[in-house]
């Protein structure tokens, strides 16, 4: 059973070496509109067809290092990480056409350095991924060659934010793998084993994994309710990292519904294989707890996932039943598909008991989402300006973009229910998404609380370094948010970026 990912592991290297000295099997300089290209590719064959434009590529053939790519950066004042990691990822297609396996970027000129840096690292790894192991050979047509190795022609300044770059987007590709890893192989079991690895592999982590018997002796209402219709054993994981942060110790909770059918309230078969990926929340809370620990930051986490499949069975959750959460809140529920609120509302619930004092849950909860932001912004709900301020920044950042939807008294009233305090879905399915997020905020007190709805970015991006599939989405997210965290104790003075 494939367990370990696959993901390639790509070398990253800073190095002052000069265009000519390079040494890779492919050069790749950016190239801004209306500028020149740099010494030693300015003149060479070729070089006229490179005119700038963003995504513009153009191979030369320089006397060395041999073969250049000049990938069009647009104007120089629209120059960002977002483009630098777009333009890598063509580099990175294009040296797989090409079948190079070492890259040099130079780095191209920006009012960021480091961010440009960590733009090329991250766009390359990402768009070097592939899932391929349940795929046989091909001899008559393999597939390129892995990157294997990356080379930053640039100041010695930017290794740390390379460093940091390579450690989160490999993070994200092993969340993509268990995003990928169909519902047979990736249980909630599965999930657990991966978990129960992050912790063996660091120190400051530790993993806690409840199975059905204490789920349901603790009395989480929610999570006894999705996972009674299937055989297979639901968990609720814990990891905690103690990183000997001094700010508030932040929570981050990943649905973990490892396939949702619906239940009784049945999808439709047309995209239902999708729905192994309705634990992408999971796969990059787990990740991101991975990558946190990597970098060693001074932040405490406390991580939940509930995890489990949603099935229809003899034995399953009916439409109308009435179950008891975790926090003794009584809720109906009247569509079985609208599982994920149920199992996160016990999440969160013990995410504060287990001490987060600031929490984000990341859920692939709505398709009303993708009806209102595509597959180009999450939607973020929170109880909390400033948290919800630190989320978009850090999206901003990272590129997972996340736009708020507000919450208001009038959305609470949709969630009450005729028989329970809560019902899980309305009648009208008005504000699906705001919904879902007014049902959560019931389950956190007066917690500061932020909520991605990640359902219309966690596969289906379509950016040029994720593709169509998979997209890891919200794994540096995460990372980001807790760097920001990090800063801000008392080891902020002798941390370097
Ligand atoms: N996992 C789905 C949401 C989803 C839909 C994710 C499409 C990714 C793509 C969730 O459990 C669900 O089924 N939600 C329902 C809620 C409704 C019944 C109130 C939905 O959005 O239709
Ligand atoms: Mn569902
Ligand atoms: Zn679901």
């Amino acid at each position: 059973m494939p367990k370990r990912v696959d993901s390639a592991a790509v070398r990253v290297e800073v190095s002052q070496h000069q265009i000519p000295e390079a040494g890779a099997d492919l050069l790749v300089a950016g190239l801004h509109r209306g500028e020149e290209l740099p010494a030693g590719l300015a003149g060479a064959a070729g070089a006229d067809d490179a005119g700038g434009a963003f995504k513009k590529l153009a191979l030369l053939h320089p006397e060395r290092p041999g073969r250049a790519l000049v990938v069009g950066l647009g104007k120089r004042d629209e120059m960002d990480a977002e483009r630098a990691r777009v333009a890598a990822a063509l580099a990175a297609k294009e040296a797989g056409r090409l079948e190079a396996e070492s890259l040099a970027w130079a780095l191209p000129v920006s009012d960021d350095d480091a961010a440009t840096a960590a733009g090329l690292v991250t766009g390359t790894i990402l768009a070097a991924y592939r899932f391929d192991r349940f795929r046989g050979r091909d001899p008559d047509d393999p597939p390129p060659p892995p990157i294997e190795s990356l080379t930053l022609l640039a100041p010695d300044g930017v290794a740390a934010a390379a460093e940091t770059a390579r450690v989160c987007a490999a993070a994200q590709n092993r969340a993509r793998d268990l995003q990928n890893l169909p519902s047979n192989v990736a249980t909630p079991s599965h999930l657990a084993g991966r978990a129960e690895e992050i912790a063996a592999a660091d120190d400051a982590v530790s993993v806690e994994v409840l199975g059905r018997e204490e789920i349901a002796a603790r009395k989480m209402g929610g999570l006894v309710a999705v996972s009674q219709g299937t055989e297979e054993e639901p968990k609720l994981i814990v990891l905690r990292y103690a990183g000997g942060g001094s700010g508030p110790t932040l929570g981050l909770v990943g649905k973990g519904v490892t396939f949702d059918t619906g239940g009784i309230s049945l999808k439709s078969s047309a995209s239902m294989h999708e729905m192994k990926m309705d634990m992408s929340g999971a796969a990059a809370v787990l990740e991101a707890v991975a990558a946190i620990a990597e970098l060693g930051l001074a932040v405490d986490l406390v991580a939940v996932v509930p995890a489990t499949e949603n099935m229809p069975s003899g034995t399953a959750i009916k439409p109308g039943d009435v179950i008891t959460q975790y926090n003794g809140k009584t809720v109906e529920v009247n569509n079985t598909d609208a599982e994920g609120r149920l199992i996160l509302a016990d999440a969160l619930t013990y995410a504060v008991e287990l001490g987060a004092e600031r929490i984000v849950d990341l859920a692939t909860l709505t398709g009303a989402v993708l009806i209102a932001l595509g597959s180009t912004y999450a939607a973020l709900i929170s109880n909390d300006d400033e948290l919800a301020a630190e989320v978009e920044k850090a999206a901003e950042t990272t590129g997972e973009l996340a736009w708020r939807l507000p919450l208001h008294p009038e959305y609470k009233e949709l969630t009450k229910g005729t028989v329970a305090d809560l019902t899980n879905a309305a009648a009208k399915r008005k504000a699906g998404t705001i919904y879902a997020g007014s049902f959560l905020e019931e389950f956190v007190g007066e917690t500061p609380w932020a909520h991605v709805d990640i359902a219309g970015t966690a596969w289906d991006a379509g950016r040029e370094y994720t593709g169509k599939d998979a997209s890891g989405y919200g794994v540096r997210l995460l990372v980001e948010l807790a760097r920001g965290l990090a800063d801000r104790g008392p080891s902020a003075a002798s941390d370097s970026h």
